[in-house]
């Protein structure tokens, strides 16, 4: 018997399907999919049937017609100029505590995609992830989102005593910044992926206005864990994997991403520049804004915009100050 499909267009992430709409495929099999990688629709639409079949034990014809129907479900065409154009208008931005900062980011740190700042020991990376964490709770009239923060710390290098600061300057109760903050510690890379998937719950289960995510840093367990040549590619592509997850809650909860990156700590051969982001050209795409940020003259930072695909390239200078970070 065959069983009409019915299939919705992707407006709102509530009525986005998942693998359990798909046709043949039920709890067990969704366990099994996950298992084998297919964990999402996209994974099962580029599949080929015999690699569904060897991972499911469906025949190969309940396995096209899952593959057909994920493809379907994921309206893979095209959007017309105009609509990229609307969905551009609705770009939220979170302010930085720098006017310079947020001139170079065109209003400041924004939604839907997100923004890397890469940079040495020491250059601001972690200091500007916690002020974002406050900042992206202040009335949008005051240039916040009104929202609160999911901060994924790989380091443990996130600073409640910091939060208290800058709310204090910026006359918010400090009690209630750091409630709105919810803070993951990510103990390897898996563990840091499972949490960024796990964003979605909060924000549909737990019904939690999130409007800032952090992942601070994105790249020091993937860089710990995948030492040698021969294991780069799977390196890649889980990072690939991990990025989309985060741009996707981007892009569908209108939402900030904000990661922190390394470079690479020695000058290398192979690699050329030592100011070269970790990650390459994988991280590089994924990220929709990237800044580059070292250390400039008497304690203050420079930021450096990086091939970013609305802005034109520049720099300016910031302090880290008690309060935060202000112009020079
Ligand atoms: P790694 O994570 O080690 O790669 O560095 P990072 O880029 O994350 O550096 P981070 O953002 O942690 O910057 C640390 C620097 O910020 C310190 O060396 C201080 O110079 C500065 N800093 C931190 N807190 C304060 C503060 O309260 N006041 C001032 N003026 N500076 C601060
Ligand atoms: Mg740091």
């Amino acid at each position: 018997m065959e069983q009409e499909l019915e299939i919705k267009s992707i407006k709102s992430m509530k009525d986005t399907p998942t693998l359990e709409d798909l046709p043949g495929v039920g709890a067990s099999t969704v366990e099994k999919l996950s298992a084998a990688g297919f964990g999402d629709l996209m994974a099962v639409a580029v599949a080929t049937p015999g690699e569904i079949v060897d991972a499911t034990g469906m025949t190969e014809a309940v396995a096209k017609k899952a593959i057909h129907a994920a493809r379907e479900m994921l309206d893979m065409g095209f959007s017309s100029g105009i609509d990229v154009y609307e969905k551009r208008k609705n770009v939220l931005h979170i302010t930085t505590g720098s006017k310079e900062l947020d001139k170079l980011l065109n209003g400041g740190v924004e939604t839907t995609g997100i923004t890397e700042t890469y940079g040495q020991y020491g250059s601001g990376k972690s200091q500007i992830g916690h002020v974002l964490a406050v900042r992206a709770q202040l009335p949008p009239e005051k240039g916040g989102l009104g929202g609160q923060v999911v901060y994924i710390d790989t380091e443990s290098t996130f600073r409640p005593e910091r939060i208290v600061e800058i709310a204090t300057s910026l006359k918010m109760d400090p009690e209630e910044a750091l409630r709105n903050i919810k803070i993951a510690r990510a103990y390897n890379s898996d563990h840091q992926m499972l949490l960024a998937e796990k964003v979605e719950d909060l924000i549909k289960k737990d019904g939690l206005n999130i409007k800032l995510v952090i992942v601070d840093s994105l790249t020091s367990h993937f860089r710990a864990e995948y030492v040698g040549r021969g294991t780069l590619a799977g390196r890649q592509q889980k990072l690939n994997k991990h990025m989309h997850i985060l741009s996707k809650l981007a892009d569908m909860y209108n939402l900030c991403v904000y990661v922190t990156n390394q470079v690479m700590s020695k000058p290398d051969q192979f690699f050329g520049d030592p100011t070269e982001a970790i990650g390459g050209h994988i991280v590089g795409h994924n990220s929709q804004t990237r800044i580059y940020l070292r250390k400039g003259k008497k304690g203050t930072r420079v930021a450096k915009l990086v091939d970013s695909p609305y802005l034109p390239d520049g720099e300016c200078g910031f302090m880290i100050t008690v309060g935060g970070i202000e112009d020079i």
